[in-house]
């Protein structure tokens, strides 16, 4: 299947670091590219031994011989990006697309003062303010910045080719489908609308030339910042079940609450999502720590996977058993054997 679009079902910090860095491994992806709102967001790839907090660069930089873009729609922070560049020794295989809005240390101020850090409890990288100049036609783009010169490309153009030659294409979204700034809980909800469509639109690949949505679910929920969270747990109690979690770019506490199915479902729909992915079964089940075939997981593990699949009406191809890149279940081959009798598509 040439493109793959990987978003997050939940809140973000679902591990779409994870899953991405998985399926760059494992289908040696020709082509990656980071679509989302921008440094806001953190992903954690842990890889031959090292733990990568990457906040610009698509996750699939372990693939190395993987090309690694940034579409149009995404902000970037220069420093950042140029860090990471340097960090994933890639300087041969970024592209950064012209037209990206590039984020200026007025717009992290003003992303950590006031109704920004005080209401919305943004994570102050700098995002909302950028994207606010970006809609009044003021914003700076990559192409004003000379450090970024040796790195432009027209992504759009080298994704669409990718994709016209029948190679393995990878778009890598960020955030959440509840901080959709269109479907998430407004106001609790980032700068932009952050569902497939949005990935799809940010890189300048259109819809029709998608060939399946992955949407990546945690075994349980969790959120950063206000807004509302169902059912949420008590810090105690989230310590209590291993689910306490810290914010990769914040360092704040991660909110926490069962696994909510109904915003699942709702949204498997605004995604158009064609197989689900579910992380941290480890974490739940901690006997399935580090197992790689769906026969190795426990009873209890495969009850509630079964229980999520019949929940959502879409089938669990991949099923995250730790933090390492190739700590997963994969089960898509299976899927697309036999899938048309096993599951009933809504
Ligand atoms: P955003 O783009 O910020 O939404 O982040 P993300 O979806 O990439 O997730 P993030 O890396 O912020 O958080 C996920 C956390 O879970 C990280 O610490 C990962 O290393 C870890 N993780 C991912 N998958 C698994 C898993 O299957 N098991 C365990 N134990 N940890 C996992
Ligand atoms: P902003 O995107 O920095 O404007 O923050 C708006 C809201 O989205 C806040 O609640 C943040 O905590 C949340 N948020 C933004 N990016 C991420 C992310 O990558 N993971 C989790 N929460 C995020
Ligand atoms: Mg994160």
């Amino acid at each position: 299947m040439p493109c793959t679009v990987v978003v997050c079902g939940f809140f973000g910090d679902t591990g779409k670091g994870k899953v991405n860095s998985y399926l760059a491994l494992k289908d040696r992806t020709a082509v990656s590219v980071r679509a989302g709102v921008g440094p806001n967001a953190g992903h954690s790839v842990v890889y031959e031994g090292k733990t990568y907090k990457m906040r610009m660069l698509p996750s699939a930089f372990v693939y190395n011989k993987c090309r690694l873009f940034l579409g149009p729609g995404v902000l970037i922070n220069p420093e950042i990006l140029l860090q990471e560049i340097q960090l994933a020794k890639s300087e041969e295989r970024v592209g950064v697309d012209p037209q990206c809005a590039i984020i200026e240390s007025k717009h992290i101020e003003a992303d950590k003062a006031g109704h920004l850090a005080e209401k919305i409890k943004t994570t102050g990288s700098g995002t909302g303010p950028c994207n606010a100049e970006r809609a009044l036609r003021m914003v700076k783009l990559a192409y004003d910045i000379p450090e970024l010169e040796r790195f432009l490309a027209d992504v759009p153009l080298e994704v669409n080719v990718a994709i016209s030659e029948g190679k393995n294409v990878l778009i890598e979204g960020t955030q959440g489908t509840y901080l959709s700034l269109y479907h998430g809980t407004y106001p609790y909800c980032t700068s932009k609308d952050v569902t497939a469509s949005a990935a799809c639109s940010d890189v300048g690949v259109g819809p029709t030339k998608v060939s399946d949505v992955i949407i990546v679910f945690k075994s349980y929920t969790t959120r950063v910042g206000a807004g509302p969270l169902t059912n949420e747990l008590s810090w105690e109690e989230a310590q209590k079940r291993g689910w306490a979690e810290i914010a990769t770019v914040t360092g704040r506490r991660r909110r926490a609450s069962p696994f909510n199915y109904e915003l699942a479902r709702r949204a498997i729909i605004l995604n158009g999502a064609t197989q689900a992915a579910l992380t941290k079964i480890d974490v739940l089940f901690p006997e399935c720590k580090g197992v790689k075939s769906y026969e190795g997981l426990s009873h209890e593990a495969s009850k509630f996977i079964e229980k999520v699949e019949k929940e959502i009406k879409l089938p669990v191809t991949l099923i995250g058993t730790g933090p390492h890149a190739l700590e997963i279940v994969d089960r898509r081959e299976e899927f697309r054997r036999f899938e048309p009798k096993r599951f009933c598509l809504s």
